[in-house]
C-alpha cells in the first residue's frame, strides 16, 4: 500500500530542505578559503546531498513520486532573517537550523507504526546530522578568538528566537501534519 498523503507530503518536505541545503553548504564549499572548515563543509554539503537521495529513493520505494514543493523551510529563514554575513553568522544560524533538523528527525521515528523504509532512513540519516552539529559547535569554538564567545553566544541566541518565530508562523500545515503521524494516523 502506498504511503499517506500525510507522509507523501513530509517526506517531500524533508527531500526538498535536504536539497536546499546542499545547495546552500556546496556554494559556500566552492567559494571559501583552503582550511578544515572548507573540508568539513564540503563533507556536510555531500551529507545533505545523499540525504536527498535517499529521500527520494524512500518516497518511491512507498509507492509515490516526491512532491515538487516551493518553498524549504530555509527559504522562509532567509526572508525572516536575512542571508548571514560571515562564515561565523554562517555557521550560528546552521547550527541552530541543525539542531531544528535533528529533532523533527528524532520526534518522527517515535511515531507509532511507522514504515520500516521511513525508520531505516531516518536512522541512516540522523548519523551524519549528529556529526553536523558536531562539526559546527567546534568550529564556532575555534573561532571565538576572532569574533569574540559573547558575541558568538549572543548571535546563536538571536538566530535561536528567529527560528521559532519563523516556525510558528510559517509551518502550519506541517505541524498538524506531524502531529497526525505521531497520533498514528498515517
Ligand atoms: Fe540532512
Ligand atoms: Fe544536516
Amino acid at each position: 500500500m502506498p504511503i499517506s498523503d500525510n507522509h507523501h507530503y513530509i517526506l517531500s518536505y524533508y527531500r526538498t530542505g535536504e536539497i536546499t541545503g546542499a545547495l546552500f553548504f556546496g556554494r559556500l564549499a566552492k567559494i571559501m578559503r583552503p582550511g578544515p572548515i572548507q573540508m568539513d563543509m564540503t563533507k556536510h554539503f555531500a551529507d545533505e546531498a545523499a540525504h536527498a537521495y535517499y529521500w527520494t529513493e524512500a518516497i518511491r520505494r512507498l509507492g509515490r513520486e516526491p512532491l515538487k514543493l516551493r518553498d524549504s523551510y530555509q527559504d522562509q529563514y532567509n526572508e525572516a532573517i536575512g542571508i548571514p554575513v560571515n562564515v561565523m553568522e554562517t555557521l550560528a544560524v546552521t547550527q541552530v537550523f541543525e539542531r531544528r533538523v535533528i529533532n523533527a528527525y528524532a520526534r518522527h521515528e517515535r511515531a507509532p507504526n511507522l514504515d520500516p523504509v521511513v525508520k531505516e532512513t531516518i536512522t541512516k540519516i540522523m548519523e551524519d546530522e549528529k556529526w553536523h552539529i558536531y562539526w559546527i559547535k567546534n568550529a564556532l569554538t575555534g573561532l571565538e578568538s576572532e569574533y569574540g564567545k559573547d558575541h558568538i553566544e549572543e548571535t546563536i541566541k538571536r538566530y535561536w528566537l528567529a527560528d521559532k518565530e519563523v516556525y510558528a508562523n510559517t509551518m502550519q500545515e506541517h505541524e498538524e501534519r506531524i502531529d497526525e503521524i505521531m497520533k498514528g494516523k498515517g
